[in-house]
C-alpha cells in the first residue's frame, strides 16, 4: 500500500498519477479569466461534471477542440502546463486539491470556480470500491480498514473533512459556486442550467435537455469503456444516492455524523448537503 502513495507537503497522493515534480511545476499554470475550474474531493462526481462542462462548450459554440491533457491539473507530467498554454479558451481545469493548494493564478486572474460536493458517506463508499478495483492505487483489506483511513484523512488527497472545511469558508466568495451531487441527481437539467449561467453560457432549453440526457448515469456508463478504457465501468459504478447503507455499520454511520457535525455543523455546506 505504501508504495502506491507518496506525500507532498503532508498530503498523500497516488504515485500512478501524481508526482512531486508536477506539484512543483503546478505554480507555472497560468490561469485565464475564462478558465472553468472544477473542484471536488475524489469520488464526488468530477468526471460527470467534466462531461457536462465539455457538452456546454460544444453545444453552445463552434469549438470542436478536444483537450487531450488529463483534465486534473495536478495529474500528469510537469511539462503539461507548457502544453496547456496552447489550448484555446475556455479550458476546463479540474482538480481534487484543497483550497490552499490551488495555483495562485486562478485567484489572481479571477477564473470562475465550481465546487462540487457529495455527502461524505457515499463519497467514502465510492472511494472504497474504486480503490479496491482500479489498478495502480492502494487497495484495502476490508471496508473497516478503509473507513478508519478515510476518517483520519490518510487516503489519497487527504481528508474529506479538511477539504470541506477549507472550501466552506469560501462558498460565498466572488467567482465561486457550489453544487451538490445529490441536487444534480434530483434534477440534472436544472443543475445544467445553473452551471451554464454561472459560467456565462446561454444554452436553449433543447440544448440543456440534450446535455442532461447525455449526462444521465446510464448513458455515461454505457459509453464509459469506449471513452475511459477498462477503468470506465469501475469509475461509473453505481451512480446512486444512499449506497453507503450497504457498507456502513450503525456505529460507523454515527461516527461520521459526529465528525461531520464537529467539522461542519451550522455551516452553509451542511445546509447545501442537507446533511
Ligand atoms: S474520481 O476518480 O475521483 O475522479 O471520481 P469522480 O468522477 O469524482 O466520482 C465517481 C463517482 O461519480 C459517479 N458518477 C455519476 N453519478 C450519477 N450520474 C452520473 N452521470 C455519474 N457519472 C459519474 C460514479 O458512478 C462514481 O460514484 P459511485 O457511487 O462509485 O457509482
Amino acid at each position: 500500500l505504501k508504495d502506491l502513495l507518496f506525500f507532498y507537503q503532508g498530503t498523500p497522493y497516488p504515485v500512478s498519477v501524481c508526482s512531486a515534480e508536477t506539484f512543483q511545476a503546478l505554480e507555472n499554470l497560468e490561469a485565464r479569466r475564462d478558465d472553468m475550474v472544477l473542484v471536488s474531493y475524489p469520488k464526488c462526481g468530477a468526471n460527470w461534471l467534466i462531461q457536462l462542462l465539455n457538452d456546454l462548450i460544444f453545444t453552445t459554440s463552434q469549438t470542436k477542440h478536444i483537450n487531450t491533457e488529463l483534465p486534473f491539473i495536478e495529474c500528469g507530467d510537469p511539462e503539461k502546463y507548457q502544453r496547456m498554454k496552447q489550448f484555446p479558451s475556455p479550458r476546463i481545469l479540474a482538480t481534487h486539491l484543497h483550497y490552499d493548494n490551488l495555483p495562485k493564478s486562478i485567484f489572481k486572474n479571477k477564473a470562475k470556480i465550481l465546487v462540487l460536493f457529495r455527502n461524505p458517506k457515499d463519497t467514502a463508499a465510492s472511494f472504497f470500491h474504486f480503490y479496491n478495483k482500479a489498478l495502480d492505487v492502494p487497495s484495502y483489506n476490508s471496508w473497516d480498514e478503509f473507513f478508519s483511513e478515510f476518517m483520519s484523512g490518510k487516503v489519497s488527497w487527504g481528508s474529506y473533512f479538511d477539504h470541506a472545511v477549507a472550501w466552506n469558508k469560501h462558498i460565498e466568495d466572488e467567482n465561486i459556486m457550489i453544487i451538490t451531487y445529490e441536487d444534480l441527481k434530483e434534477n440534472l437539467a436544472s443543475g445544467v442550467k445553473q452551471i451554464a449561467e454561472f459560467f456565462g453560457f446561454s444554452p436553449t432549453a433543447e440544448q440543456i435537455q440534450f446535455i442532461a440526457d447525455r449526462g444521465s448515469f446510464e448513458a455515461m456508463r454505457e459509453k464509459s469503456q469506449e471513452i475511459y478504457g477498462s477503468v470506465g465501468p469501475i469509475l461509473f459504478r453505481k451512480g446512486a444516492v444512499g449506497d453507503w447503507k450497504n457498507l456502513f455499520t450503525e456505529a460507523q454511520s454515527q461516527e461520521m455524523d459526529a465528525k461531520f457535525k464537529e467539522s461542519l455543523g451550522g455551516t452553509k455546506l451542511e445546509a447545501y448537503l442537507k446533511y
